[in-house]
């Protein structure tokens, strides 16, 4: 069936492929950039070294002429003998294999988990919850679904968006469901935050007291408790683009939990998902660093998962207060990992906003501060 064709010293080999083998072995070459003469003969490299590939359905076959190395007919030919196939049936299997094994790079994306970011540090006022939900508002302003989690007992953040805390007897809380405890589903939680340009896509998980007694009733969970949180999430999340947690404020088991819930799960994509770290240019802001980091050195150890660091944000940055807040700021940009994200000065309208009780997105969509959450947002999403 070989002709020889002596311009590219590749022969051509005629055989059955389906159109959409055919099909896909094009797009497929394509995207990863391969031509498909390389692609086919790649594909029956693979195959000579697969004992056991799976058959194929080959109905529908059509002839197909594929160009290989000198020799590859003849080779080919002999394989499909040896092992009792038909040529169809040889190169059908070829191919599925070699596309199996070459997944389409849209695909991966696509298959991508819910992207969850925990904004975090034990130290109080560094600005967790003023960096949780600006975030959140400029995912949902760019047309992405938040879930915004208030995971704080204080309930600051969800005060100031403009909304009421939970009271501790709610026998259907974030801890509730943790415990799978919680009887209404944890869609009856969630408010719908107000504002045009969120267009219906923030949605808030509003805090609940029963929180202050988070790691109390969490230490007599034995099993699984490092998954309680994802375990009370799974039923909402394929409605999201991304999760956001603030933080809570203590470096107890409430924050192994947000942490380990923000792992890289199995197949995603490295700095995908992990923590945001908001930080002041001060010395104890290092010193709280260095405990955070401790803790999920520890956390990493013993679960066995990698959580990933997306990056610092130095928050209410002021050189007005003399030499010492540029050289600690610089001392956070020199670290090697995980870099610096963005910094943010102390500026009126994050705290008019929270007197307000207003998201600020919506009391001030144009100043400075806004502006840096849009270009965070927009780094984080990529
Ligand atoms: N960049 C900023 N400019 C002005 N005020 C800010 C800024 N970041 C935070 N704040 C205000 O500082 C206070 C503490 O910040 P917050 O986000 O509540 O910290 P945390 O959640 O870490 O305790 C809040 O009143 C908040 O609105
Ligand atoms: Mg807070």
């Amino acid at each position: 069936m070989s002709t020889p064709d002596s311009a590219t010293a590749r022969e051509k080999l005629l055989v059955g492929l389906t159109p959409e083998m055919r099909l896909n072995l094009r797009i497929r070459a394509a995207e990863r950039g391969v031509d498909i003469q390389d692609a086919a003969a790649h594909a029956l490299a693979l195959w000579y070294d697969t004992p056991n590939v799976p058959a194929v359905d080959t109905g529908g076959a059509k002839s197909w002429g594929v160009f290989l190395p000198a020799g590859g007919p003849a080779r080919f030919e002999e394989e499909a003998k040896r092992r009792t196939l038909t040529k169809v049936q040889a190169m059908g299997q070829a191919v599925t294999n070699w596309l199996n094994l070459h997944p389409s790079p849209t695909q991966r994306l696509v298959s991508q988990p819910v992207k969850r970011i925990l904004v975090a540090l034990q130290k109080g006022g560094v600005g967790k919850s003023f960096l949780a939900a600006g975030v959140a508002q400029a995912f949902a302003e760019m047309g992405l679904r938040v879930l915004l989690i208030d995971y704080d007992p204080q309930g600051h953040m969800t005060r100031r968006m403009g909304y009421q805390s939970l009271s501790a007897d709610n026998d259907n809380s974030l801890l509730q469901h943790m415990l799978g405890k919680a009887r209404k589903h944890i869609r009856r939680i969630l408010i719908k935050v107000e504002g045009e340009r969120f267009g219906g896509r923030l949605d808030l998980l509003p805090a609940c007291t029963d929180a202050f007694l988070f790691d109390a009733v969490m230490s007599s969970v034995r099993h699984g408790r490092e998954e309680t949180l994802q375990r009370a999430l799974e039923p909402i999340e394929n409605d999201y683009d991304v999760v956001v947690i603030d933080g809570p404020p203590s470096l107890g088991l409430s924050m192994d939990i947000a942490m380990h819930y923000v792992h890289r799960r199995e197949g995603e994509l490295a700095e995908r998902s992990g923590i945001v770290m908001p930080v002041w240019a001060d010395t104890p802001s290092f010193e709280a660093y260095d405990l955070f980091n401790g803790q999920r050195h520890d956390l990493m150890r013993g679960t066995r998962v990698q959580i990933d660091e997306l990056g610092f944000v130095i928050n209410h940055f002021d050189t007005r207060r003399g030499a010492s807040p540029q050289r600690k700021k610089e001392e956070w940009e020199e670290r090697a990992a995980p870099g610096v994200l963005a910094v943010f000065g102390d500026l009126k309208e994050q705290r008019e906003a929270t007197d307000e009780h207003t998201p600020l997105f919506e009391y001030q969509p144009n100043c400075e501060l806004t502006d840096g959450l849009r270009g965070l947002a927009k780094e984080l999403a990529a």
